[in-house]
C-alpha cells in the first residue's frame, strides 16, 4: 500500500512539473503582419540591392540610342564577345542579377527567334549561327549565383505586323514564349510602354503577356511601370522618393503613363499592393554603348545608391558592353571603385559591441524580441518589437563608446517579411535631434552633416501602421561624402 500511494505521489508530481515546464515554455509569438507582404520572389529581389542592365544590340553598332528598325543585320559583328567576361565583371560588384535586353525598340533580336529574320541569324556574327541570349543565360548559369533576366521591347520598329494589335500582340506572345521556354530559368523580365508615334492606337495585351509569363515561370518577377511585381520610380536618374513606400494601389497605375511618375516615386501608405520600385539608370548618360561617353564620376554612382537602395529600392545599373562584345575597362574600373566605395563604408558597423535599449519590448526579456535583434547578421526575420500595449515609448537607444572613429551614416532597417510599417521617424544624439525623416522599408540611408564620435543614439518611431519593428541598425563612416559639396549632374 505504501508503495502504491508513493507511486502515485511522483506521478503527481510529475504531471505537475510537466504542466509547469509546459507554462514555463510558452514562447512570446511574432506579431501580427501588416498587410500587404511581398511574395517569396519579391522579398528575394529586394534583398539582391544592386542588378545590372545591359543594353546591346543594332545601337551599339550604329552608335545610336534608339534605332529606326531600318538597320542592316549586317551591321551586327561582336567579333570579341564574351558574355563570361560580364559575368565576371558583375560578380565583382556583387551584382546578383543581370537583365539584358533581348531586343530593343528597334526590333533586332539577339536571338535566333523563329517568327523573324530580323535577328543574329541575318547577321555575319558566327555566320548566322550565333545567340547572344544564350551565351548570356550560360554564362549567368556558370557562374551560380547570379540570375538572369531579360527585356523584350513592346515597340518594335522593324516588323510590319507593328501597329496591328491582333497580327503583333500575336508575334510578341510567340517570342516572349520562346524567351521563356528555350533559356531556363529566367528571375525578372522587364516591359515599358513605350509606343511609335505612328502607332499611338496601338494596344499593347499586358494582360495576356503577364498571364503567360506567370505560367511559364514561376519564380519570376514582372517589372513595368505598374508591376505586378516590381515598379518603375518613374524616373530614370535613378532616385526614389524620399518617402518610399512598396506599397501602392495597383488600380490606379497604367503603362506607360506619364501622370503617374509622382505617385510611382513615393508609393502609397494606404497602398493595397506589395510593389515596391527598381530604380533604373545607366552607368553613362546613355543606354547602349557610345565610343564617346565615359562613365559617371564614383560621387555620383554613390549619390543614386543612397538614393535608392538608402531609399527602400533595387537599383538597376546599365553598364553596356561595346562593339567588340566586352564590357569596357573604363566601366570595369568604375565598378571596381564603386564596389570598393559600398564595402569601405558598410563592413564597419561601429553599432556592433554596443550596448541597446529600448522603451519596451515584447514578451519581455529573452522574450526574443528585444532591441538586440537590431544588431545580429538576420536582416528579415530578427528585430526588435515594442509591447503590443505600448503606444507611446516606441524607440531604441544605442550607447555609442568614443573609440576614437565616427560615423556619418545611419542605416536602419524595417523587417518588411511582415510588411511596410514604419512612416515618420527622428534620429537624436545625446538628445540632440539630427535627422527627421520619413519612411524606412527594407534599408534607409541617412548621410550626417557631422560625424558623429560617440554618444546615445536614439531612434524613434513617430509614426507607424501597427507596431513598429526595426530588424537592423548600422552606424557607418563614409570618407567620400562631403555634405557640402553640390552635386552636378
Ligand atoms: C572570357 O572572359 C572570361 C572572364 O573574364 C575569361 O576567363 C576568358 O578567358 C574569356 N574568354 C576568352 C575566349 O577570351
Ligand atoms: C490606328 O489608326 C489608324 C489611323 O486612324 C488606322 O489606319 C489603323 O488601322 C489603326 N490601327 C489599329 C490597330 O486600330
Ligand atoms: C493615367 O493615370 C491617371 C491617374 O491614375 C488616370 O486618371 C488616367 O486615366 C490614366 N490615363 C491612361 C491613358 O490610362
Ligand atoms: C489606395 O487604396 C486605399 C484602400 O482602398 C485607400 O484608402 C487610399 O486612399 C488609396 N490611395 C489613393 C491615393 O487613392
Ligand atoms: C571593348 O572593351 C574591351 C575591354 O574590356 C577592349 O579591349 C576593347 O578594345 C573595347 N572595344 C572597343 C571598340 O572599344
Ligand atoms: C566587435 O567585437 C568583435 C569581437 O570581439 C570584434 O572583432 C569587432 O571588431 C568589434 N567591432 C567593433 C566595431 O568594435
Ligand atoms: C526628406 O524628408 C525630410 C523629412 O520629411 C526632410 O527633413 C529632408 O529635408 C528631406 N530631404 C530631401 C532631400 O528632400
Amino acid at each position: 500500500m505504501a508503495k502504491f500511494w508513493s507511486c502515485l505521489c511522483i506521478i503527481t508530481i510529475l504531471l505537475l512539473s510537466h504542466v509547469a515546464i509546459a507554462r514555463r515554455e510558452q514562447v512570446p509569438t511574432p506579431p501580427l503582419p501588416v498587410l500587404p507582404l511581398p511574395t517569396f520572389s519579391q522579398l528575394k529581389w529586394q534583398q539582391r540591392e544592386l542588378i545590372m542592365f545591359l543594353h546591346f544590340g543594332v545601337n551599339t553598332f550604329t552608335d545610336s540610342e534608339w534605332g529606326t528598325g531600318k538597320e542592316n543585320p549586317a551591321i551586327f559583328n561582336p567579333v570579341g564577345l564574351n558574355t563570361s567576361q560580364w559575368v565576371s565583371v558583375a560578380a565583382e560588384a556583387g551584382v546578383s542579377l543581370m537583365i539584358l535586353t533581348a531586343k530593343h525598340h528597334d526590333g533586332f533580336c539577339l536571338w535566333p527567334s523563329k517568327y523573324t529574320d530580323h535577328s543574329v541569324i541575318s547577321s555575319p556574327w558566327k555566320s548566322g549561327h550565333g545567340d547572344v541570349v544564350h551565351e548570356f543565360v550560360t554564362a549567368v548559369k556558370a557562374h551560380g549565383e547570379i540570375d538572369a533576366g531579360l527585356y523584350l521591347s513592346p515597340w518594335d520598329r522593324h516588323d510590319r505586323r507593328y501597329g496591328h494589335d491582333l497580327e503583333y500582340n500575336e508575334y510578341y506572345l510567340a517570342q516572349l514564349q520562346e524567351l521563356l521556354t528555350k533559356y531556363g530559368n529566367v528571375n525578372e523580365i522587364w516591359f515599358d510602354g513605350a509606343k511609335g508615334k505612328n502607332a499611338k492606337n496601338m494596344s499593347y495585351y499586358f494582360t495576356d503577356w503577364f498571364a503567360m509569363v506567370r505560367e511559364l515561370q514561376s519564380s519570376i518577377n514582372i517589372f513595368s511601370d505598374a508591376g505586378p511585381d516590381v515598379r518603375w520610380v518613374g524616373n530614370e536618374n535613378g532616385f526614389a522618393g524620399n518617402t518610399s513606400w512598396s506599397t501602392i494601389n495597383s488600380t490606379l497605375l497604367s503603362i506607360g503613363n506619364a501622370s503617374i511618375v509622382e505617385y510611382l516615386n513615393t508609393g502609397d501608405p494606404k497602398g493595397t499592393n506589395w510593389l515596391p520600385a527598381e530604380c533604373d539608370v545607366s552607368i553613362r548618360n546613355g543606354w547602349f554603348w557610345h565610343k564617346s561617353e565615359s562613365p559617371k564620376k564614383l560621387s555620383q554612382l554613390l549619390e543614386i545608391y543612397y538614393n535608392s537602395v538608402g531609399r527602400n529600392c533595387v537599383m538597376l545599373l546599365n553598364v553596356p558592353p561595346n562593339t567588340t562584345g566586352l564590357i569596357s575597362k573604363s566601366d570595369i574600373h568604375r565598378l571596381k571603385e564603386f564596389r570598393t566605395a559600398i564595402d569601405t563604408i558598410f563592413s564597419v558597423n561601429l553599432a556592433d559591441n554596443c550596448s541597446v535599449k529600448a522603451g519596451s519590448q515584447r514578451g519581455g526579456k529573452g522574450g526574443g524580441f528585444g532591441p538586440e535583434n537590431v544588431l545580429d547578421n538576420d536582416h528579415i526575420w530578427t528585430y526588435w518589437s515594442p509591447r503590443e500595449d505600448d503606444k507611446k515609448s516606441h524607440w531604441i537607444e544605442i550607447r555609442v563608446p568614443n573609440r576614437g572613429l565616427g560615423f556619418n551614416v545611419v542605416r536602419i532597417q524595417e523587417p518588411i517579411g511582415l510588411g511596410q510599417r514604419i512612416g515618420r521617424h527622428e534620429i537624436y544624439v545625446d538628445g540632440k535631434r539630427l535627422v527627421e525623416g520619413t519612411t524606412i522599408g527594407y534599408k534607409r540611408l541617412h548621410r550626417l552633416e557631422e560625424v558623429i564620435h560617440g554618444g546615445d543614439v536614439r531612434i524613434v518611431i513617430k509614426e507607424s501602421k501597427g507596431l513598429p519593428l526595426i530588424s537592423s541598425v548600422g552606424f557607418h563612416f563614409d570618407p567620400y561624402w562631403k555634405p557640402d559639396r553640390k552635386l552636378i549632374f
